[in-house]
């Protein structure tokens, strides 16, 4: 009753009567508020007048499950949401619900991981109460060699939600990080389950920097948060939601070719190596070359003195001449 209470208050832009959300639950005014100084006591400033109702304030930076369920737009991601103050991996959470028969679109949110899974095994660290961590789970109908690609639709989602919200210059850098200013703020990690040669379910994991300000010396030159580079204090929740609405958006676009084919030109449009100079950390053979856009396939284009290459993910790492970016 609370997140839909919160839902009401948040879409009247005038007073709620007590009595109108007795009729609607068909609780009593006691019940009412009691509900409503929960809500209270989880940050939600809410006006209380005589005769006139309740009317919400302001919401400041909430996360938790009353808060994501009420602010939900989506269609199906999100369809169940399980919230955690703390929990080891959303990723690895995700994974045990799926192998208990969780549905597609069932998204894990979390306020602190700590065992935190960053790409090629290394540890995303996560601290509580300033960022956002949140897996969502798909079981899509495609071959498994297209799968990879869903972390480039997952890029541009994020990338568009923060924009959004922040109204900051967010670019990627392929093939999945979100930068501002040349740092970056999110990752993503995509983990895939195989039963025989179909895809039993994948976990698509984000991690933002909302709000943190003090990274660890090793990564401060590259890593920031939202807060720190624009000056914006964005709610968290509000950024999942706009994430996982953006998310439904470019999945459908890609589920028709199992590919980019219709998603190129608005990737290449946030690309922050677009027509730059940088270096393909290619274990075997480094080079450089100008990056000149993405393929239908998510490979990055590179043009070189010689010949043009396209890039595949995976082991390589692409960076700027002259740093990250
Ligand atoms: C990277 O190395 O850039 C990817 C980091 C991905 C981190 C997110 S946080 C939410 C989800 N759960 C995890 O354990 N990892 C991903």
């Amino acid at each position: 009753m609370k997140s839909q209470i919160l839902e009401i208050l948040r879409n009247s832009n005038t007073y709620v009567s007590g009595q109108e959300l007795c009729d609607k639950f068909g609780v009593s005014r006691t019940a009412v508020w009691k509900a409503i100084n929960g809500l209270k006591e989880q940050g939600y400033e809410i006006e209380a007048v005589q005769n006139k109702g309740y009317r919400l304030v302001a919401a400041p930076d909430v996360l938790n499950q009353i808060e994501l369920e009420s602010i939900r737009k989506t269609d199906w991601a999100g369809c169940e949401v399980h919230y955690y103050d703390t929990i080891d991996s959303t990723n690895t959470e995700v994974q045990r619900l799926a192998n208990a028969g969780a549905p597609h679109g069932t998204l894990v949110v979390a306020n602190q991981q700590t065992a935190g899974k960053g790409r090629r095994g290394r540890t995303w660290i996560s601290p509580t109460g300033v960022n956002v961590y949140f897996s969502l789970l798909l079981r899509p109908e495609i071959n498994p060699n297209n799968a990879s690609r869903l972390t480039l639709v997952a890029a541009l989602a994020l990338g568009n939600a923060i924009r959004e919200l922040s109204g900051a210059d967010v670019k990627i850098k392929w093939p999945n990080d979100i930068v501002i200013n040349g740092k970056k703020i999110c990752g993503i990690l995509t983990e895939m389950s195989i039963q025989e040669d179909y895809i039993s379910h994948i976990v698509v994991g984000m991690g933002i920097n909302v709000h943190q300000k003090e990274f660890a010396e090793e990564i401060q030159d590259m890593a920031s948060s939202i807060e720190l580079e624009t000056g914006e204090s964005v709610s968290r929740a509000g950024l999942v939601e706009r994430t996982m609405e953006y998310f439904e958006k470019f999945y459908e676009i890609y589920l028709q070719t199992e590919d980019l084919s219709a998603l190129v030109k608005l990737y290449n449009s946030m690309l922050v190596s677009m027509h730059n100079d940088v270096r393909v950390l290619d274990p075997k053979e480094p080079f450089e070359g100008k990056a000149m856009g993405i393929t239908a396939k998510g490979e990055l284009i590179v043009d070189t003195w010689e010949s043009r290459k396209l890039v595949s993910s995976g082991e390589v790492s692409v960076r700027g001449l002259y740093g990250y970016v």
